[in-house]
């Protein structure tokens, strides 16, 4: 028999098995999403993310236990505001959707760790990612006037209690931006998690449907990436490690495991994230629900690869039930 056989068929020791397995998945891998809406008593399901459902404040308590008790170390936060402008108002305000987020959950799990997008798509009306102005006769948005909001929001996050601020939004130089706001307010131990390689993605649907944050005019374009380029990934990436990223993070993934392979490649020393997004989630959904994929093997397959191609965590709505099939 050849070796390489032999060690299959030894792989399939049941004492073997994960002893010899490369690539093992913990409920300690996942990071879950988590969409906080204004109001009270309402729980919005998300009909393209079933499953998941817009929580008002006062529901986060009772999910962030169940949570919490399934072994999830972390959520991310998303907020939709009562009132979105053109500025994104809501989104500085210390007692803005998500500082209050912030509060409930830690009051109710004061271990779980609470992290926060930090960008303007839920909270302007026009849905775009900053400020925007007219340059030429279309409307784009403005990088620089951006990075002054994106510090006073990343300052409110963490006045409030979050754990670590996550800018999701691709503007050029944020994550230094950020930094300074940060270190001046006394924020000096909070960690950044860049959404560093962030690519202009059709797997965004859901979300949009979820955060209420589609462009109203345009897309995402001009500052999100190809999704034919990988080395200007590297370059994306080379940039915010010089900003003082502590995190950094690839997303989509699925279509995007040759990026993540490459930035854990080029910088082993930094924790790398991964975000199977909305999109990659809804997908499989559908398919489980007509009865064409196994939920349960396909999203362990996926998160495994995820894992193999190099992230060392991973933001992913199918955290729930991974952690409860990882258990069974
Ligand atoms: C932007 C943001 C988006 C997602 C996370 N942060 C959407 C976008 O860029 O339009 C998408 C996540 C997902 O699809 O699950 N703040």
């Amino acid at each position: 028999m050849f070796p390489t056989t032999r060690l299959r068929r030894l792989r399939q020791h049941p004492q073997l098995r994960d002893m010899l397995r490369e690539t093992t998945l913990s409920p300690r891998d996942f990071i879950l999403p988590l969409f906080v809406r204004f109001g009270r008593g309402e729980r919005i399901p998300i009909s393209s993310m079933p499953g998941h459902a817009q929580l008002t404040v006062d529901h986060l308590a009772d999910e962030v236990r169940e949570i919490a008790s399934l072994g999830i170390p972390a959520v991310i936060l998303f907020g939709i505001p009562e009132h979105k402008d053109a500025v994104g108002s809501d989104a500085c305000s210390d007692s803005g959707i998500i500082p209050q987020a912030i509060q409930a959950i830690k009051e109710a799990t004061p271990e779980l760790l609470v992290i926060t997008d930090v960008c303007f798509c839920e909270f302007t009306d026009h849905g775009h990612c900053g400020i925007v102005v007219e340059t030429g006769g279309h409307a784009d948005v403005d990088n620089d006037a951006t990075l002054e909001i994106l510090g006073r929001q990343a300052v409110a996050h963490a006045r409030a209690g979050a754990d670590m601020v996550a800018p999701s939004g691709m503007m050029d130089g944020m994550v230094r931006a950020i930094r300074t706001r940060l270190d001046e307010a006394g924020f000096a131990q909070l960690p950044v998690m860049s959404y560093a390689a962030k690519y202009a993605s059709a797997f965004y649907g859901p979300f949009r449907e979820a955060a209420e944050s589609a462009p109203q005019f345009g897309d995402r374009r001009t500052y999100q990436m190809d999704p034919a380029n990988a080395r200007e990934a590297m370059r994306e990436v080379q940039l915010d490690v010089a900003e003082g990223a502590d995190l950094l993070m690839v997303k989509p993934a699925l279509s995007y495991l040759d990026v993540i392979e490459r930035v854990k490649s080029a910088y082993p020393e930094l924790p790398l994230a991964a975000y199977n997004v909305s999109g990659e989630f809804a997908m499989v959904k559908a398919a489980a629900a007509n009865g064409w994929l196994d939920e349960r093997r396909t999203s362990l397959e996926v998160l495994t690869s995820i894992k193999r191609a190099g992230a060392d965590v991973i933001l992913t709505y199918h955290a729930k039930d991974a952690c409860r099939w990882l258990e069974g």
